[in-house]
């Protein structure tokens, strides 16, 4: 039986007896810390003698123990306690947060607030027909989740079994990732935008023997064949048992004996034991791109994922009970995943699922959205934000949107442009506009303007200030700490914190090359960072060959695999391009195969469908160049800076040419360039 330990002690005691190891003792002396940080964080209580927003920040790094144990404790419900708040080395990959606790994040994000207040809405679904919303109290979530979780249990669906979900945002696919957390199972979320082979990938390297999804999706007033794409997928995929179709839409779709249909849930029964899971076991994997060919799934776990996802949508937001808080980003990347549906259902929260676009069926959407829903607090994507100020403030101001208390941008730097009119016009000028940097593998936000005390500034465009538990640091070209401010570096995180990603799914190796060993000790984010004079954190885009297309990452490598293997391609190079409305847009350099005779009209629709049927429509290139050849060094490997130089027209810095194998493959591609720019 499931024992709610919601842990109101406030006691430092309490927390360095629990980091020891000894059964608490009743804490009778409670220790407060400044009124104003009590008030602010009630967790922070009892840390002594700490007052204010930047004294808890320091305490929190500092005393990162004491921090997260007392925040653990009070936040999450525990079945058992935890001996030990972490046990991490990163400079080995090993990260280990409140071992020998146990609990059950859907018991946390469900159970008890049934307990509170049962009628409160858990999620609003915002369907992609206008004005059609469907709200589900916590008690039919909870309802519906156990259903699920027992219908996957009927069908074979075990402890540490991973569940992939192939479904657009939607409440079945919210019950769906909490089902799974319910009875042990990891989910694998794929974004319903990835091709049938995109999708097989995910499903084998996952090895997942079950997968759900729904006969369509429909989105832009657009219907997408769902089902059919995962026929297509699991004839690949030998491992996939059963394969569950919710329905979305009335039109039936072929099914197989292998196919059950989510309906039969609704003979389930509506109360399904939680497992009672390890703090470092498996909550979900996540895919994402990387810097070479393969997708990789990253890890994330139980308890200090929550636990994060919940502290971060509660302070970075401003979060309060009763509001209703609106991620428009969809749950297959891991925005949808802290911040639809974890972290405000930890919180409590009434979770918005936005199944629509931002223009469908005008570019009002959002906000009479916001004005119908009264969304307190609107998350959503520059690339977003940047189209539809190009639509003008009339489709905004149509609309009331003085429910609006925060507004959050997410996944790509949001420039100054956009961030003025989101502030400006959006937000009146009233809200606060936090700019959130984080990544698949940090699990929840880690640079934002907020928490801050309400009269700090907020700087357009940068992400500015480490949540809690966070520490920052700026890494020299050599390796060396950058100490000074008003300096730029590759950005690294100096300490474990709970929402990290553990490891990469059958590939540890691969997770301490990339995150732990470029710097020893510290966790590798991939980004560089500028921080200003006066401390604050403003990022300045990856280092690596990973490219962000309208908030999406992808690999370059990932779309020249793609390419070369179209038959008339020996070889390609692709590169981002700062692309006024998608952030980054993506420009392929293709040389193609000796004596192949090929239409170049005809070769563009070849690779365009090649890069959509085997990754995605979003990663198919905005320009192809056909060049004779690629610059390369004498050993061999493509100088993609040269690439990138000649398509942002800066020709005075193509920097040290003297490693080029052929410098007349540059003048060769800024004459192509040229004429490709000039159509
Ligand atoms: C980029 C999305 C600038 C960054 C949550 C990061 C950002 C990658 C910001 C992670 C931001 C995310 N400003 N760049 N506020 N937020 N990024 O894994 O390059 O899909 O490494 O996670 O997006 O993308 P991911």
């Amino acid at each position: 039986d499931i024992v709610f330990s919601l842990g109101r002690e406030k006691s430092s005691t309490l927390v360095s007896a629990l980091r020891r190891g000894v059964p608490p003792s009743y804490p009778h002396v409670v220790r407060r810390g400044g009124c104003n940080t009590a008030a602010f964080m009630p967790e922070a209580a009892g840390f002594e003698g700490v007052s204010g927003r930047a004294a808890l920040q320091e305490f929190s790094v500092s005393n990162s123990e004491d921090f997260w144990a007392a925040v653990a404790r009070q936040r999450l419900s525990w079945i058992r306690p935890f001996h030990t708040v972490q046990d991490c080395d990163l400079s080995r990959g090993r990260i280990k947060w409140f071992q020998g606790g146990m609990l059950n994040v859907s018991v946390n994000c469900l159970d008890r607030q049934v307990h509170i207040c049962p009628e409160r809405v858990a999620l609003i679904w915002e369907r992609d027909e206008r004005g059609s919303e469907v709200r589900y109290t916590y008690r039919q979530l909870l309802e519906m989740t156990c259903r699920v979780g027992n219908l996957l249990k009927r069908h074979g669906v075990r402890k540490g079994d991973c569940v992939t979900i192939y479904m657009p945002t939607c409440p079945l696919a919210v019950a769906s990732m909490l089902a799974c957390a319910r009875i042990g199972a990891a989910h694998n979320v794929v974004f319903a935008g990835f091709s049938a082979d995109a999708l097989a990938e995910r499903i084998r390297d996952a090895q997942s023997s079950i997968v759900i999804t729904m006969n369509q999706g429909v989105r832009g007033g657009k219907v997408t064949e769902l089902k059919k794409t995962v026929d297509t997928a699991v004839q690949s995929c030998p491992t996939v048992r059963h394969v569950f179709v919710a329905m979305r839409t009335e039109t039936l779709v072929p099914m197989t004996d292998r196919d059950v249909l989510m309906d039969e849930m609704l003979k389930e029964d509506v109360v399904c034991e939680p497992a009672a899971m390890n703090s470092e076991d498996v909550l979900f994997l996540l895919y994402t791109s990387g810097s070479t060919g393969k997708p990789k799934g990253l890890v994330h776990t139980q308890a200090g994922y929550l636990l994060y996802a919940a502290l971060t949508q509660r302070y970075v937001f401003s979060y309060h009970d009763g509001d209703v808080f609106g991620c428009v980003a969809d749950i297959g990347w891991i925005t949808g995943h802290s911040y639809i549906v974890y972290g405000p259902l930890a919180n409590g929260a009434t979770t918005v699922l936005f199944e629509s676009t931002p223009v469908y069926p005008d570019p009002g959407r959002y906000w009479e959205t916001v004005e119908r829903l009264k969304i307190n607090q609107f998350y959503g994507a520059p690339t977003a934000i940047r189209l539809l100020l190009k639509y003008g403030d009339q489709w905004v101001n149509k609309y009331d949107r003085s429910s609006l208390k925060t507004l959050g941008s997410v996944g790509e730097p949001i420039n100054t442009e956009a961030w003025e009119w989101y502030h400006r016009v959006v937000g009146e000028g009233r809200c606060p506009v936090v700019d959130t940097w984080w990544q698949t593998e940090t699990g929840g936000i880690c640079i934002a303007p907020k928490p801050s005390e309400p009269d700090e500034e907020i700087v357009p465009g940068m992400a500015m200030r480490p949540f809690f538990g966070i520490k920052p640091v700026l890494m020299d070209t050599e390796g060396k700490v950058l100490t000074a401010n008003n300096t730029s570096g590759a950005l690294c995180i100096a300490q474990p914190w709970p929402g990290m990603a553990r490891t990469i799914h059958n590939n540890h190796e691969r997770f301490i090359e990339t995150y732990c060993q470029p710097y020893p000790g510290y966790f590798f984010t991939g980004d560089g960072a500028y921080r200003s004079p006066k401390g604050y954190y403003q990022i300045t885009g990856r280092l690596d060959d990973v490219i962000n297309v309208s908030g999406h990452r992808i690999g370059t490598a990932e779309i020249e695999d793609v390419v070369n293997q179209c038959p008339a391609v020996a070889e390609s190079a692709v590169i981002g391009y700062s692309h006024d409305i998608k952030g980054q847009g993506i420009y392929a350099f293709v040389v193609l195969k000796k004596n192949m005779k090929i239409k170049e009209e005809d070769l563009y629709k070849q690779l365009n469908s090649v890069v959509s049927e085997k990754i995605a429509k979003y990663a198919c290139p905005d320009f192809i160049l056909l060049v004779k050849r690629l610059p390369k060094t004498r050993s061999g490997k493509i100088m993609r800076r040269v690439l990138r130089k000649v398509v942002e027209s800066d020709l005075d810095s193509l920097g040290d040419l003297s490693t080029l194998d052929d410098p007349a493959a540059v003048q060769e591609i800024i004459e192509g360039h040229a004429k490709i720019s000039m159509k």
